[in-house]
């Protein structure tokens, strides 16, 4: 018959020290275990209503310079004692007069409220800017490469700027365009953002050495392109190119978003939209978007409960703020401090 195993009883001190070390082993394990183990924390944008778009009014002023070349039209602004050089591609649709507010010098500028406020933040950081409209609804990715870059280059010399780094952001299509003038090493970019894009790497083993430090902005709402821009950074990693991605999440609309984001609505408008909108179901009962605002009839909503003008000209700058909090696909400027700490970060 199985008898039990009595142990002899252990004195109380051993027990004790056997004990604390099992317990000091168990911990450090799992100490060590979680910090390598640890993935590297990637920011996600918390809300925060504190950027509103006369935020930079004391500092800066809107005052560009229109000019055509080549078949094209730039706009652009030079700040005093500029340090940087900032070449921005707009995404399908949108054109460089998107980027600026409507002024005497710039009467069909029509400043969409990212837009202008990433341009806002450039001049606020002394980075000179220059914008261009692509020849067609969206950018190409050939000939068109290379008449850009000669339009940039004769830019950066013309205006006395050669001598200064030379960054670029592009969104969605001005993202692959972006990634696509950096190939060429004799662009010269210090570094690159590219928004709502993976970028185009015709073939990414062959990504050349000295290729610009790339950040990626993306929403990763939209779970195929969030994992076209792991593969992308992956391969930009192994060729030795330093790259970072910030990620873009939807967030709640508050009755004062809108006001505080585009010019021409008024706080009172702002309110009395938030609560359409919840009303007609449009967001929940946190804020937050219920269906893409691409797919929903708001329009027709704001018609109908007349609370803008008649000749309303700024839906698309609702739509815009609409698709940000939707966190899918909207230029951003929400990140835009990240994204001039990287420009600045590879500046030497
Ligand atoms: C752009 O236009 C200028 C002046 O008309 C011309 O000299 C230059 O070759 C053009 N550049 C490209 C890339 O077409």
């Amino acid at each position: 018959m199985w008898r039990r195993h009595h142990r002899p009883t252990t004195p109380p001190s051993l027990l004790a020290i056997t004990t604390t070390t099992i317990i000091v082993v168990f911990t450090l394990t799992i100490f060590f275990y979680a910090i390598t183990t640890r993935k590297p924390s990637i920011p996600q944008f918390q809300h925060s209503s504190e950027l509103k778009w006369n935020s930079f009014e004391s500092s800066v002023q809107f005052n560009p310079t229109v000019e055509q070349s080549n078949g094209t039209d730039l706009i652009y602004q030079i700040p005093d004692s500029p340090r940087a050089v900032l070449f921005l591609a707009h995404g399908c649709g949108r054109r460089a007069a998107d980027f600026w507010d409507r002024s005497p010098g710039c009467p069909h500028c029509s400043g969409l409220p990212e837009d202008r406020l990433i341009v806002l933040h450039a001049l606020h950081r002394r980075f000179a800017v220059l914008t261009v409209s692509s020849s067609a609804e969206c950018w190409s990715l050939g000939r068109e490469t290379r008449t850009v870059r000669w339009i940039i280059k004769r830019w950066v010399e013309s205006n006395g700027l050669a001598g200064l780094p030379l960054a670029a952001m592009g969104a969605s299509s001005g993202g692959y365009f972006v990634s696509a003038l950096a190939a060429s090493a004799e662009m010269g970019f210090s570094s690159i953002a590219i928004m709502i894009a993976e970028g185009a790497f015709e073939d990414t083993k062959k990504i050349r050495k000295g290729y610009p430090p790339t950040l990626f902005l993306h929403m990763p709402k939209d779970r195929r392109r969030m994992r076209l821009v792991e593969l992308n950074m992956g391969a930009l990693r192994r060729a030795g190119v330093p790259v970072r991605e910030v990620r873009c999440a939807e967030f709640p609309l508050t009755p004062e978003f809108l006001s505080d984001r585009i010019p021409a609505l008024d706080r009172k408008s702002s309110v009395e939209l938030f609560a359409l909108f919840r009303n007609e179901g449009f967001i929940d009962e946190n804020g937050y978007m219920r269906k893409d605002g691409r797919s929903t009839n708001w329009k027709e909503a704001v018609k109908r409960s007349g609370l803008l003008p008649e000749k309303f000209q700024w839906e698309g700058h609702i739509e815009e703020e609409l698709n940000l909090a939707f966190g899918y696909h909207e230029m951003t400027s929400l990140q835009s401090d990240d994204m001039f700490d990287w420009f600045e970060s590879h500046m030497s």
